[in-house]
């Protein structure tokens, strides 16, 4: 088992690919910490993974909310004893505006969850990891963060800003045994559909000239198996990437 005795955070992991990475994960031997929004959905998650012999521990957790993400870190010391590894992969989209049609509301909305969440986890979390000398941080970010036009200008901009966080964080603990990358993934089938509100037909209609060129779409599962390799020994020496996984859509 590549993850035995591992303890470790999923956030958004009630559904899409955060659940599928808490189920791979357990299965590997981790006790995960699912986290999610949705509490009824982190249960049924986490009672998934129990039921199959595995060790999982179910957390209602707004990663928006300062306060609840300190309760997640600080249960989780308390229930495992330490804290491994940390999954960034809660997040939502937008509804497809360009910048000439953002609301700051939904601009906060999406920097809130998309990006400040991700600094904040990982401002607690490091130093954690610098006392015991060991820690790994995957964020899961999108394609979004790398092209400018698989969605709107609020999702694009919040997930090229956690390109940036990863690869600082990465850079600068690399000396103290901790290692931060990201995941670029293409078109997932996920339900993140359901965040998308008040669709702008513009920013839509030119996205998806960008669809046709998509070989294909991915299941969870298929990320899932890459996540396991960054959060696992032995990506050892992977530090501050930013691993692509669309089928080949950006390589277009
Ligand atoms: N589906 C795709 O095509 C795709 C592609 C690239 C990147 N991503 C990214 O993957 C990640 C996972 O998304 P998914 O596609 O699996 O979607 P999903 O909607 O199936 O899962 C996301 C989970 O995050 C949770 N969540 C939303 N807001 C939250 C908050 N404030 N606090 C805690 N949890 C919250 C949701 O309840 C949900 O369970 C996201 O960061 C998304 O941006 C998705």
């Amino acid at each position: 088992m590549r993850l035995s005795e591992k303890v470790i955070i999923v956030t958004g992991a009630a559904s899409g690919m955060g659940k599928a990475m808490a189920e791979l994960f357990a299965a590997e031997g981790a006790r995960v910490v699912v986290s999610d929004i949705h509490g009824d959905g982190a249960t049924q998650v986490a009672e998934t993974i129990t039921k199959s012999g595995g060790v999982a521990l179910a957390m209602e957790t707004n990663v928006s909310d300062v306060a609840a993400v300190q309760h997640l870190i600080d249960h989780t010391l308390t229930t495992y004893g330490k804290l491994d590894i940390l999954v960034n992969n809660a997040g939502i989209m937008d509804g497809m505006e360009g910048v000439a049609d953002i609301t700051d509301e939904r601009w906060d909305q999406v920097f809130a969850i998309n990006t400040t969440a991700v600094m904040r986890t990982m401002r607690l979390t490091v130093p954690i990891f610098q006392k015991q000398g060991h820690g790994v941080i995957l964020n899961n970010i999108s394609i979004g963060g790398l092209n400018g036009a698989r969605a709107g200008a609020a999702y694009t901009a919040s997930k090229h800003a956690v390109v940036g966080l990863t690869k600082n964080t990465a850079y600068l603990y690399a000396n103290e045994g901790i290692r931060c990358n990201g995941i670029a993934p293409g078109a997932v089938e996920t339900n993140i559909g359901q965040s998308m509100t008040n669709i702008n037909d513009f920013g839509m209609g030119r996205t998806m000239l960008g669809m046709g060129l998509n070989p294909r779409t991915a299941q969870p599962e298929e990320i899932a198996k890459l996540a396991l390799f960054l959060v696992s020994e032995e990506s050892s020496f992977v530090n501050g990437a930013i691993v692509v996984a669309d089928g080949g859509w950006s390589a277009y």
